[in-house]
């Protein structure tokens, strides 16, 4: 029987209890608007951890002035309905005035792999992002908590944020879940007009692309190139279509033989992001995965 917990103090009690008593405790955050991606991250920490907390907090911080805040879909029923099959003990979902407190005025502030791409399109993104992460892990002081690879940069920030804080919680990112014609599944899918969902499946397409290119050798401005003009014969607005070292984001060296392919683009008022880790340089034999580093 899942709980809903409004309250920060008592979502903390009810954790730190569980975990005095010897329970391991996996936390999955979302905005909610669930989906299959988040349903796999529920099911992942449910394998791993005696109870789940998942916590449904639309984090106004995170979203620009000229972002979709208002719009974003808050569907609690919907999502609570979605998780009971899936042996979550607890859903957190605060109000903002729990979360940001009257005259609130502490950020977060990260750099290094927050600083280019989603970092330099939506400024102060990532700072909100790493602000509300670290509430939720005071209110919801978990054993690990689960992230999709989707978020390959979030990912990142997430990370170097808790290696840098010293916070006492393992981040364990789990695999991309894609519709059949390989659209990353997104709550912001739900956007997208029916003439603009077919051509969105070319977002996925230009990673497979880059992937194959990678594995021939072919050189990293070839590759972007060619995802660029994938996703613009069908009509996106790229943001950017880029290679990057994948724990650093920064620029490709020469001799790496490692990567991820990032990218960025806009269908209608749609912004979509997506990626793929690119392995297997110059052997033909292509192959992603979720893992990344820096563990403490
Ligand atoms: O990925 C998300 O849904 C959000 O950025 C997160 C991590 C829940 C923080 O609001």
């Amino acid at each position: 029987m899942q709980q809903i917990v409004h309250d920060p103090d008592r979502m903390r009690a009810l954790v730190v209890e569980a975990r005095a008593a010897g329970r391991r405790v996996g936390f999955v955050p979302t905005m909610g608007a669930l989906h299959a991606g988040h349903v796999s991250l529920v099911t992942r920490a449910a394998r791993d951890c005696d109870d789940v907390a998942v916590s449904i907090f639309v984090n106004p911080t995170q979203f620009g002035p000229q972002e979709d805040f208002a719009r974003y879909p808050r569907t609690l029923a919907a999502d609570t309905a979605q998780l009971a099959p899936h042996g979550v003990k607890w859903i957190y979902a605060p109000e903002v005035s729990a979360v940001y407190l009257p005259g609130d005025a502490t950020r977060i502030v990260v750099g290094g792999p927050a600083v280019r791409f989603e970092g330099e399109r939506r400024p102060g993104h990532f700072d909100g992002v790493a602000t509300v992460v670290c509430k939720l892990f005071q209110a919801v002081p978990a054993d690990a908590a689960y992230f999709g690879a989707k978020d390959w940069q979030q990912t990142l920030v997430v990370r170097r944020m808790v290696y840098d804080l010293g916070l006492p919680i393992e981040i364990v990112v789990c695999p991309t879940v894609r519709e059949a014609d390989g659209l990353a599944m997104s709550s912001r899918n739900a956007y997208l007009s029916a003439a603009d969902r077919p051509r969105a499946a070319a977002i996925s397409e230009s990673l497979r692309q880059a992937e194959q290119l990678w594995a021939a050798g072919a050189a990293a401005a070839a590759i972007e190139e060619t995802m660029r003009k994938t996703m613009e014969a069908h009509g996106i607005v790229v943001d950017y279509a880029a290679l990057a070292d994948p724990e650093s984001l920064e620029p490709l060296t020469a001799d790496a033989s490692r990567a991820v392919a990032l990218v960025a683009g806009r269908l209608g008022s749609t912004r979509l992001i997506d990626n793929r880790e690119l392995r297997g340089r110059g052997t033909s034999e292509p192959r992603s995965t979720p893992d990344q580093g820096l563990a403490r």
